[in-house]
């Protein structure tokens, strides 16, 4: 038996889609547990780029069972796009599974979500209706996947819940309202689509478990990012945690043998929120640049600034990490020095934990250890004996400073420009 729990230890974009594929080779199953189509996974592949939104990274791999699991905010529009853009570059996505507990992402989550947004106040979303979805979930007015397949509750259900919609929309933002019959037709259409692949997800990934299969459980977003533990209110909806991956993939914490923080060796954040040590200067615009640092799903420029490792302690604490996978350590080759935040100083004391009060948080100044660079292009080692000493130290201070080994480190996007340190699965 072997089950992995695959997180992002910052704010997302720590490189999981890359380190998910990477992974996949030896995995069996590979399972989707929360966010949605604001997720944006990157996989190279020799020249071919995939962009993955709501289809798990496994899906490279054609004897891997992709999957999606109940805790995923499933957009049919976006994931039947996403689908054929994958047959047309020859991907065989036959091995693909949906959960039918997935809630699904009505036209009007996007709406509201975006006429939130364009409000006074920002979360800096990605406008794919993520927050609007689990509020309704939470509050029981959502559909899932097996709801949007019943002839008979959800025509009914969709009813009551446009004129509430609309009611809303009319209301308090003086927009016109949704035609309930266009919705009804369109999404009824999207549910005989993808009828095919609906599952008891949990049910398949358990006897999976139980046949001794590897079984990967991939996050999406990161822990900064997680509704309860993140920079609340900026954080998405959901748990991209480790303790949502049971949730969201319907699997027992018993079932779990390792948990995989993917943590990019600087920071980033896209959207609105503190982030301590930012760099608004010309290294911040080197990272950017070096790394391509721009959002998979929105586009925008993602704000770049010196590794955290109170952010990366905090990560290890709140998933349980067992294993570092440390990705773009190559971005940072030609640098001279680089900084590493050990603490914050706030006020006349120094802090070592993650503080909860964004107040707090905001007049935080990092404390910072300084390091030699490697000054050594990296993108070509694939062995750990041949990773410059500067760079060893680098990532040995990063185990040090959070108490987690290394099992992968990535020196560039390519899938073959990764380095096992130890192996994941058993
Ligand atoms: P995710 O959301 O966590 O899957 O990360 P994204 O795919 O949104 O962003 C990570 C970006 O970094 C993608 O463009 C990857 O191709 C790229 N990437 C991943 N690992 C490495 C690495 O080790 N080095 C470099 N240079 N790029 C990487
Ligand atoms: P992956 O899986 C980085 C951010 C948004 C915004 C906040 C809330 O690629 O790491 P939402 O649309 O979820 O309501 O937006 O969360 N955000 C991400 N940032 N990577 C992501 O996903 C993100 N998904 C959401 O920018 O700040
Ligand atoms: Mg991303």
């Amino acid at each position: 038996m072997s089950t992995v729990v695959l997180v992002g230890a910052q704010w997302g974009d720590e490189g999981k889609g890359k380190i998910t594929d990477f992974l996949a080779e030896k995995a069996d199953y590979v399972v989707r547990y929360q966010g949605g189509s604001n997720a944006g996974h990157t996989v190279v592949v020799g020249d071919d780029k995939f962009m993955l939104h709501l289809i798990p990274s496994g899906i490279l791999y054609p004897g891997t069972v992709s999957v999606i699991g109940n805790g995923v905010a499933l957009d049919p529009e976006i994931l039947l796009d996403e689908m054929e853009g994958l047959r047309q570059r020859g991907i065989d996505i036959s091995n693909l599974r949906i959960s039918s507990r997935a809630h699904v992402v009505m036209p009007y989550h996007k709406l509201f979500d975006e006429l939130q947004e364009n409000g006074d106040f920002k979360i800096g979303t990605t406008k794919r209706g993520i927050g609007p979805l689990y509020t309704d979930k939470v509050s029981r007015t959502g559909f899932r996947v097996t709801d949007l397949l019943d002839k008979k509750i959800f025509p009914e259900t969709l009813k009551r819940i446009v004129e509430e919609k609309n009611n809303i929309l009319d209301r308090i933002y003086g927009k016109p309202g949704l035609v309930f019959e266009d919705l009804l037709d369109k999404y009824q259409n999207f549910g005989e689509q993808l009828r095919p692949m609906v599952v008891d997800t949990s049910l398949l990934v358990n006897q999976a478990i139980d046949a001794g299969k590897k079984v990967l459980l991939e996050g999406a977003q990161g822990t900064l990012l997680d509704i309860d533990h993140g920079t609340y209110p900026f954080v998405t909806s959901s748990h991209p945690t480790a303790g949502g991956a049971c949730v969201g993939a319907g699997v027992g914490p018993s079932k779990i043998n390792r948990v995989v923080g993917v943590v990019k060796a600087y920071s980033t954040r896209v959207g609105e929120g503190p982030f301590p040590t930012e760099l608004a200067d010309e290294t911040g615009e080197m990272l950017r640049r070096n790394g391509d640092e721009y959002g998979t799903t929105t586009g925008r420029p993602r704000r770049c600034g010196w590794l955290d490792a109170v952010i990366l302690k905090y990560a290890a604490r709140i998933n349980g990490l067992t294993d570092l996978a440390i990705t773009k350590l190559d971005v940072l080759d030609s640098l001279e020095k680089i900084k590493i935040c050990v603490a914050y100083r706030y006020r006349d004391s120094v802090l070592y934990d993650f503080p909860d009060s964004l107040e707090v948080l905001r007049e935080c100044e990092p404390v910072y250890l300084e390091m030699d660079g490697w000054m050594q292009n990296m993108e070509g080692i694939r062995d750990i004996k041949d990773l410059p000493p500067k760079a060893q130290e680098y990532v040995n201070k990063m185990v040090e400073l959070c108490g987690v080994e290394t099992c992968l480190l990535a020196v560039g996007p390519g899938r073959l420009q990764t380095i096992v340190t130890r192996e994941v699965f058993q």
